[in-house]
């Protein structure tokens, strides 16, 4: 069997055959689910010319029923999710398996009796509440598209989104609660939709208890409609490439683009995955603190854990509310044993007082997990010394959006978690490095693009609405190969360390930006002419915003002009996409270092930002060189 890995032999034997033998591999590790219909051919399409991948072809199946209804014989009264709100004195909620299935059953009817329609999309505006979980599954239940749009997007973002997928339909919430503050949810959405003219009907979760506008004939409480709604119900026959969901994410390009995973596949993928990097066990309570609203909350804090039978903490709060001893807090309380978080998060609490972890037990864990961007070695030990206490191992999880789950890492325990490595390939994984003009890199110790030679299941199959997109962004760059846009190192033992992007994204606190989108947002401003983004190093963030400027009226008259400026500029990004996405550094040019051609060297504007002043490289082919004399004067 090699469904689950136990031991590093197993790792090898899996991993060859994975390789050697990758139809007979992925039936096995398919055999165990619930199929309406198995497939004709495990696997079929290839990467070139233009990367069509389809898994176990002519299965039929629903996703729901894998993740609910086949435990319920065995785990019924297991707990599926353990919800911990913002307020640690509010109480907090179990559901077991039983109980899941049955909100997830009646939310899927409320759907239904509102008009949703199998492959309709719907929009998921949640909090971090019981609902987003319960919401995302009805979708999957009844077959149509979810796509969560993480709730601090911004109200263009929403619309944005809504009309990209062509959703008729919507889901918020009155409020959500953020550490100490209460933010209104259900008014962005009402912003958002007087540019969305498809949407028939908004259905709101009440979970404030706010006064909110409600549209007469467009919106609907749920708790409304849930009355009488029938605590069953049968789950849609999806086919194995029907899409299970779209989710947006940013590339260099402008415009965010819409992810599409399908059903068995990604299912496949997202329970394997789970149960071997983390080698989970029966008994396992294991938290994920990502938002459902990221593809790490779909794969690791949803799905994987419900095909596994695990039971999963969903959190609504902060690391740092009502203190920065909160996540040690909940570790305790719940007798969490998996924890998987985000390096900005340990970089955050690092920076606290020590206490604030060491008056924790912490007793109950077992294997500790970091996402999102690369884990500093200073991050590293903190988190395998003061939260493992030495003795659990770290997963440092690399993938994307794109690629559905988690591709290079460690398996708890079991293959070497190294400082700063994400490690060995999963099995199924076939990762290269290749060189600027696509050849592959041979052998350990080398540096290259980091690209997957073959497809595995859980591969992006498109971009919503824009199939020649996903051609281009990943399958074009080098023929025969998915791109991932990062650039890594393999060591001299094999093992990979992910340097970072080497296109125009950037990841901020392990959310990802492209430059292009946060100038686009910075332009709408009305002081501004022209705007360059760049990424640079940042403590806590991993990289932090610059933005360089040049304004309508020329430079400012005073700092007050300035800073009135800037702070109009940052309105602007937090209104156009979110807070998320507000610049650390705005600086003010006359000008930017341009080519005769009119291109920008962002070359010299990171070094710059990243507060090398003296090796600017060859500035001679510049149109006017006298420019970055200027911004290194103006450094902020
Ligand atoms: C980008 C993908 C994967 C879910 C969360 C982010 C960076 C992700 C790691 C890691 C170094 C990492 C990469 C990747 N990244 N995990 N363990 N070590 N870098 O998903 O928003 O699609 O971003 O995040 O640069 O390309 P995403």
């Amino acid at each position: 069997m090699h469904a689950r890995i136990r031991t590093l032999e197993e790792y090898h034997a899996a991993y060859q055959k994975s390789v050697e033998d990758p139809d007979g591999f992925w039936a096995e590790v398919a055999e165990p689910f619930t199929w309406r219909r198995k497939w004709d051919t495990v696997r079929s399409g290839e990467f070139s010319p233009a990367g069509e991948s389809k898994w176990f072809d002519g299965a039929r199946l629903n996703i729901t029923e894998n993740c609910l209804d086949r435990h319920l014989a065995q785990r019924g009264n297991k707990l599926a999710l353990i919800f911990e709100p913002n307020d640690p004195k509010t109480r907090h909620l179990r559901l077991t398996y039983r109980e899941l299935y049955q909100q997830v059953c009646q939310f899927a009817n409320v759907l239904l009796n509102n008009g949703v329609e199998k492959g309709d999309r719907v929009i998921i505006y949640l909090p971090m509440i019981p609902q987003l979980a319960i919401a995302v599954l009805a979708c999957a239940r009844i077959g149509a598209v979810h796509s969560v749009v993480f709730a601090g997007f911004s109200a263009t973002a929403i619309a944005d989104r809504v009309n990209d997928a062509d959703a008729h339909f919507v889901l918020t919430a009155d409020g959500l609660n953020r550490g100490p503050k209460q933010i209104p949810v259900k008014s962005v959405v009402d912003e958002a939709l007087l540019t969305c003219p498809g949407v028939r009907r908004v259905i709101v979760v009440e979970h404030l208890g706010w006064p909110v506008n409600m549209v007469e004939g467009r919106d609907v409480w749920y708790h409304d409609e849930a009355k009488g709604a029938a605590l069953t119900c049968p789950a849609e026959e999806m086919k194995a490439e029907d899409p299970l969901f779209i989710l947006y994410t940013s590339g260099s390009t402008g415009k965010p683009k819409g992810v599409v995973h399908t059903t068995a596949g990604y299912m496949v993928w997202a329970d394997y995955t789970f149960r071997n990097v983390f080698q989970v066990e029966e008994n396992d309570v294991y938290w994920c603190t990502a938002d459902i609203g990221w593809v790490t909350g779909h794969t690791y804090l949803l799905y994987g854990p419900l095909l596994a039978g695990s039971t999963s903490l969903q959190f609504e709060g902060v690391p740092t509310y009502p203190d920065a001893g909160r996540f040690w807090e909940v570790i305790d309380k719940h007798n969490v044993t998996i924890f998987y978080t985000a390096p900005t998060a340990i970089r955050s609490l690092m920076a606290t007082p020590l206490d604030n972890v060491l008056s924790y037990s912490l007793s109950s864990l077992r294997v500790l997990g970091s996402v999102g961007e690369p884990i500093n070695e200073e991050a590293w030990h903190w988190y395998h010394q003061h939260v493992g206490k030495g003795r659990c191992p770290i997963v440092d999880t690399w993938w994307q959006t794109e690629t559905g789950g988690i591709m290079l890492s460690a398996l708890a325990g079991i293959t070497p978690s190294v400082p700063a490595r994400a490690g060995l390939p999963l099995p199924g994984v076939q990762p290269v490095l290749l060189n600027q003009d696509g050849t592959e890199i041979k052998g350990n110790d080398q540096e290259g693009y980091l690209a997957i030679k073959a497809s595995w299941p859980a591969v992006i199959r498109t971009t919503w609405g824009d199939h020649e997109r996903a051609q281009q962004t990943y399958f074009q760059p080098y023929p025969g190969y998915y791109f991932t846009g990062d650039g890594a190192r393999r060591d001299e033992n094999g093992l990979y360390r992910i340097i970072g992007r080497v296109d125009d994204v950037i990841n901020v606190s392990g959310h990802r930006f492209g430059t292009a989108e946060i100038e686009n947002a910075i332009n709408q401003n009305e002081h501004v002419i022209e705007s360059a983004v760049v990424g640079y190093p940042h403590d806590v963030k991993g990289q932090g915003i610059y933005a360089y400027v040049i304004c309508q009226d020329g430079p400012p008259k005073n700092a007050a002009e300035a800073k009135q400026w800037e702070a109009s500029i940052i309105e602007t990004v937090v209104a156009e996409i979110g807070k998320i996405a507000k610049p650390d550094k705005i600086q003010i040019v006359s000008g930017l270092p341009k080519t005769r051609s009119g291109k920008i060297m962002r070359r010299i504007l990171r070094k710059v930002a990243e507060g090398e002043t003296t090796n600017l490289g060859d500035v001679t082919t510049l149109l006017d060189p006298a420019v970055v004399d200027e911004i290194l004067a103006g450094k902020k």
